[in-house]
């Protein structure tokens, strides 16, 4: 027997019944974003591995471990974009967009990452992201972070944690991953499996280390903090007093590093307790290196994404308007009148915008049409049958309304009671 085939692992089919939710959220991320003064970029799946390499960096479990990458026909070696931020840079240099001047852009997206797959983490992830190109100063950094908080409460999502931690230039990080070497070199043995290979790799992420050994091994080595420039830990607590003063509540994790390697200076995570260990609904930072390091001229950037399906599985349904108010079935009961109720369907959906209309003809059964469009959730049938097509009526029925009587309508005057009943208008609000 053939196997039935099923979707990769990891990446998952939307279907129709979950879309309403999806579409509500791209609604009110859209509509943020553009009150915010950002403009939408569309950039391709596919991107050449290098750029990946270059701005992610090699180190990182996303290069190392997690791109899906293949050579094509041309021997180009391309990868599915495992984030967003790298493309929205490649797409500014090559098409100028940041060359003297400053660009607030936003996308949203699937994304890619080959990571074990589990309840918030998947193959194929949805995420959107703001980058904001030009800004060197602390305003953009704060008006992001108001984006985000305003952006949880317009989802009515409560709860949720905003984590805060600088990480100064990538010199002054160098100097600091030093230090931290030679400090858990002589502590080698009692570092967990994972944490002794990173000491090669990418000592950093040491210090997002879970193990409870490798955690107290940690309290006693030097600060990254410590080793940062003096105008660094300066902006640092202006950012802190600015977020005090807009009451924005924070907490700062001196050991918050992120997995890729462009950050400088300001960093954060927002996370909830809500979704198991998958509970970073959002995260960014600034990364000034990253343009110039690709190739363009020296500008920089702050921004931050966050995974649509974890939003998703958060906030709470009802709180979120749901697609077109209103569905109408129209209900053809005889072949004899198919083109005029694909003519009237056509009048009925141009007379209001805020409600659907589903045509069911063949087969041909009223009694099944109207089983159909109960179970379909239909408000109001509109039928047309032999009898109405002599009259040139049509016979209308509020499905969720029993005690309305059934009415007969000429076309116009079908049109002008959709557009004018009452219970039309209040699905419509
Ligand atoms: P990231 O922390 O790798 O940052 O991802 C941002 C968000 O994407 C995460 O907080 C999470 O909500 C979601 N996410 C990541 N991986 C998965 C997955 N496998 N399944 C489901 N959701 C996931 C970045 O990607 C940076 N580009 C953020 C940024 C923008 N920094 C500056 N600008």
């Amino acid at each position: 027997m053939t196997k039935t085939l099923q979707s990769v692992r990891g990446m998952n089919d939307i279907l129709p019944r979950d879309i309403a939710a999806w579409q509500a959220l791209e609604h009110v991320i859209r509509q943020l974003a553009q009150q915010y003064g950002y403009h939408e970029i569309r950039t391709p799946l596919l991107e050449s591995v290098a750029l990946f390499k270059r701005s992610v960096g090699e180190a990182s479990d996303i290069v190392q471990k997690e791109m899906y990458q293949f050579q094509d026909q041309n021997d180009d070696i391309l990868a599915l974009r495992p984030e967003g931020t790298a493309a929205c840079v490649r797409a500014c240099i090559q098409h100028g967009l940041t060359y003297n001047q400053k660009q607030r852009l936003w996308y949203m997206g699937p994304m890619y990452r080959r990571e074990r797959p589990q309840k918030g983490r998947y193959r194929q992830f949805y995420q959107f992201g703001l980058e904001a190109f030009g800004q060197p100063d602390m305003a953009i950094e704060i008006e992001q972070i108001l984006w985000i908080h305003r952006f949880f409460q317009a989802l009515n999502m409560t709860d949720i944690t905003l984590e805060i931690n600088t990480l100064g230039t990538i010199a002054a990080r160098q100097h600091y991953t030093q230090s931290l070497v030679t400090y858990l070199n002589n502590h080698f043995d009692a570092l967990d499996a994972d944490s002794q290979q990173r000491l090669t790799t990418n000592p950093l992420r040491i210090l997002d280390s879970k193990v409870r050994q490798t955690q107290d091994i940690l309290n006693e080595a030097p600060r990254l903090f410590d080793s940062l420039s003096e105008p660094c830990k300066a902006h640092f607590q202006a950012v802190q007093q600015t977020l005090d003063a807009l009451q924005i509540p924070y907490t700062v994790s001196p050991r918050l590093v992120r997995g890729l390697d462009y950050y400088t200076g300001l960093v954060f995570e927002w996370t909830t307790d809500a979704l198991g260990a998958q509970g970073t609904l959002c995260a960014g930072g600034r990364y000034d290196g990253l343009v110039a390091q690709l190739g363009g001229q020296d500008t920089p950037a702050f921004g931050f994404a966050m995974g649509l399906e974890r939003i998703l599985a958060l906030y709470t349904s009802n709180t979120l308007p749901t697609g077109p108010s209103a569905l109408g079935h129209v209900l053809c009961t005889d072949a004899s009148c198919l083109t005029t109720a694909l003519a009237y369907c056509e009048q009925l959906r141009s007379a209001q915008s805020q409600m659907s209309w589903v045509l069911d003809a063949h087969p041909f059964k009223l009694k099944n049409q109207l089983k159909r469009a109960h179970k379909a959730g239909a408000d109001l049938v509109a039928i047309i049958g032999p009898d109405e097509c002599a009259n040139q009526q049509i016979q209308m029925k509020w499905m969720q309304q029993p005690d309305v009587a059934t009415q007969w309508f000429s076309l116009s005057e079908a049109i002008q009671y959709v557009q004018q009943h009452p219970s039309a208008q209040a699905i419509k609000e």
